[in-house]
């Protein structure tokens, strides 16, 4: 499948449409955005290091048997994917507090969660991603009940899978969020997984090793998404 015209523009890749009607390619750019795209910066060699960084976890999650949209690596910043009818919801599961659970239940930072909590957000940047409900997704038809409750199910067998990949590498996954789309009416993992979309903290010492560092302006954020890479054994150069 050829690239051929634009389909969307994101915070922090492109979609183009392709040759193949149901094939599309995502571009991973330098972008880093934070606060709803409020602050954005371009940040050298990020867009490489998450699409192979991406590659490698849905690789890892397709082994699993998890159904993700991920076909082939094309380039160090583009991967072909199945066009999927995206869900504008997003799944979060947290294993231990931090972000706006902190700021939302006044817990502290680090708090373990047994079990883990899962939540969903509207995708509206105008409206800051709100808070949603089960109750909310189906009325408003976003997704069915019974979608919801596949993307649910993913979910949480995403954490397993990542939580030990991560953890063998002296990674905490703290948190993440996913997006799931329909392909032939199947609900399948869409979007990206990396160090922008998860919080990873380093098991001896917590040191922060996601986005959180752009965010909170502590520097080296590149650095610690490769050092992340690295620990995982994903092939970067
Ligand atoms: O901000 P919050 O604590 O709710 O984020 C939970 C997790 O979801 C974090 O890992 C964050 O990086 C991710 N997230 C995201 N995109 C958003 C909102 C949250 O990737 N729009």
């Amino acid at each position: 499948a050829q690239k051929t015209t634009e389909l969307y523009r994101g915070k922090a890749k492109t979609v183009y449409h392709t040759t193949d009607a149901d094939k599309l390619i995502l571009h991973f750019r330098n972008d880093t955005s934070a606060f709803d795209g409020e602050r954005i910066e371009q940040l050298a060699r990020k867009g490489m290091v998450n699409n192979k960084f991406n590659f490698f976890i849905m690789q890892k999650l397709e082994q699993a048997g998890i159904p993700t949209q991920v076909e082939a690596l094309l380039s160090d910043d583009e991967v072909l994917v199945k066009k999927l009818d995206m869900i504008p919801v997003e799944c979060v599961v947290r294993n231990f507090a931090a972000g706006s659970l902190v700021k939302r239940l006044g817990v502290e930072e680090g708090l373990a969660l047994t079990p883990p909590t899962f939540e969903l957000f509207l995708k509206n940047d105008a409206l800051h991603d709100p808070m949603i409900n089960d109750s909310h997704v189906v009325s408003f038809g976003w997704a069915t009940a019974e979608q919801l409750a596949e993307m649910k199910r993913l979910t949480l067998r995403v954490n397993d899978v990542l939580s030990k990949l991560f953890d063998q590498a002296g990674l905490m996954l703290v948190d993440f969020k996913l997006e799931f789309g329909l392909f032939h009416g199947q609900i399948v993992l869409g979007d990206e997984f990396s160090p922008d979309g998860c919080r990873l903290w380093d098991k001896a010492t917590r040191k922060k090793l996601d986005k959180d560092r752009f965010r909170q302006g502590l520097g080296g954020v590149v650095e610690a998404y490769e050092e992340v890479a690295q620990r995982l054994g994903v092939p970067i150069d």
